[in-house]
């Protein structure tokens, strides 16, 4: 979607900007098996990085965590994804993107992917540059990868494109129509963690056992499979407890901990029909599916027992791009 607004900076002079917004994402079964071809179903979230792109005399990234500017490290993922789309022009970039995020960082809410993909979209939007979804998804996997080494490429597609989507590796994403708005909890572990770290963990158990790790690749899939059929169909109880089910399953590979594992049991005792880690797991987040029309007394009761979590309404919009003059 696109729109655009006319403002002037005190002096007159119209200055280009180029704002984009992607949403973060909840992967509601599959993380971590879809890295090795397994099926994998995720959503789009309310919670979005917003980047904002302008002209400036070379290349400056401001994030909420860092500030990489000409004559800096440069080390920032985003910084060198930046570069990059401009190498690929054979251009300099002279650019200055802001980034702000409503997404906690190594959270298991995809706050990479869709940094990357607000980046994409508004430096793309700055320079005339197509912002269609695949021209995006294939510059914010670059930056990706940076981040996860080898990500599936799930957190990115959903960013893009918004809405809930199977996804396998190598297939075009299949997005799937709600009958209606999903509320779903997600509940803060509070613990920042490495995607990177826990993708090569898990990964480490498929070098030690290959064909149970086949086995279970194949058991995420039918997971996916049974979790879409039941969501379509409104059985959300039954979506539950296929989503416990998959907590169990990732506990096995190394992607839970103590913690998770007690945040599940805890949303299960207040009621919900199922809870899971979401992402790569090993802290971040838990994904909770409460009882329809008790989804503020959960979090309710969850926080009189200390902990934190957030209503997330599914499905939200993809990645948006507009631009305004002036500032
Ligand atoms: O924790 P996040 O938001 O980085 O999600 C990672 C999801 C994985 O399945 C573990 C990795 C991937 O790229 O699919």
């Amino acid at each position: 979607m696109r729109s655009s607004a006319t403002r002037r900076s005190p002096s007159g002079e119209p200055r280009l900007t180029a704002v984009a917004e992607a949403p973060g994402k909840v992967i509601i079964t599959g993380e971590h098996f879809v890295v090795h071809g397994a099926l994998a179903l995720a959503a789009a979230i309310g919670q979005r990085t917003r980047a904002e792109a302008s002209r400036a005399p070379g290349l400056v990234v401001e994030t909420p965590l860092a500030r990489s500017a000409p004559g800096g490290t440069g080390q920032l993922p985003v910084h060198r994804l930046v570069r990059e789309m401009y190498r690929m022009r054979s251009a300099e970039p002279r650019v200055r993107v802001t980034i702000t995020s409503e997404l906690p960082a190594g959270s298991g809410l995809g706050s990479s992917a869709s940094a990357m993909v607000a980046t994409a979209a508004a430096v793309s939007g700055l320079e005339g540059w197509p912002t269609d979804p695949p021209s995006i998804i294939e510059a914010a996997m670059f930056g990706e990868r940076l981040v996860h080494g080898r990500p599936s490429g799930i957190d990115v597609a959903v960013s893009a494109a918004g809405g809930v989507l199977q996804f396998r590796v190598g297939e075009p994403p299949r997005p799937l129509e709600l009958a209606g708005p999903l509320r779903l909890l997600v509940v803060q572990s509070g613990e920042r963690r490495s995607s990177k770290r826990l993708i090569s963990k898990v990964s480490s158990t498929k070098g030690a056992h290959p064909h149970l790790f086949a086995g279970l690749c194949d058991s995420a899939s039918l997971i996916t499979e049974l979790a879409t059929e039941r969501l379509l169909g409104g059985r959300l109880r039954d979506l539950g407890r296929i989503m416990t089910y998959n907590h169990a399953v990732l506990a096995t590979v190394g992607a839970s901990n103590e913690r998770l594992d007690r945040l599940v049991d805890l949303c299960l005792e207040c009621g919900c029909y199922g809870a899971k880690l979401t992402g790569a797991g090993g802290g971040g987040s838990v994904l909770a599916l409460p009882a329809e029309g008790a989804e503020e007394a959960t979090a309710a009761l969850l926080a009189r027992r200390g902990v934190r979590s957030f209503l997330s309404e599914v499905p939200s919009g993809g990645v948006r791009v507009w631009t305004s003059e002036g500032r």
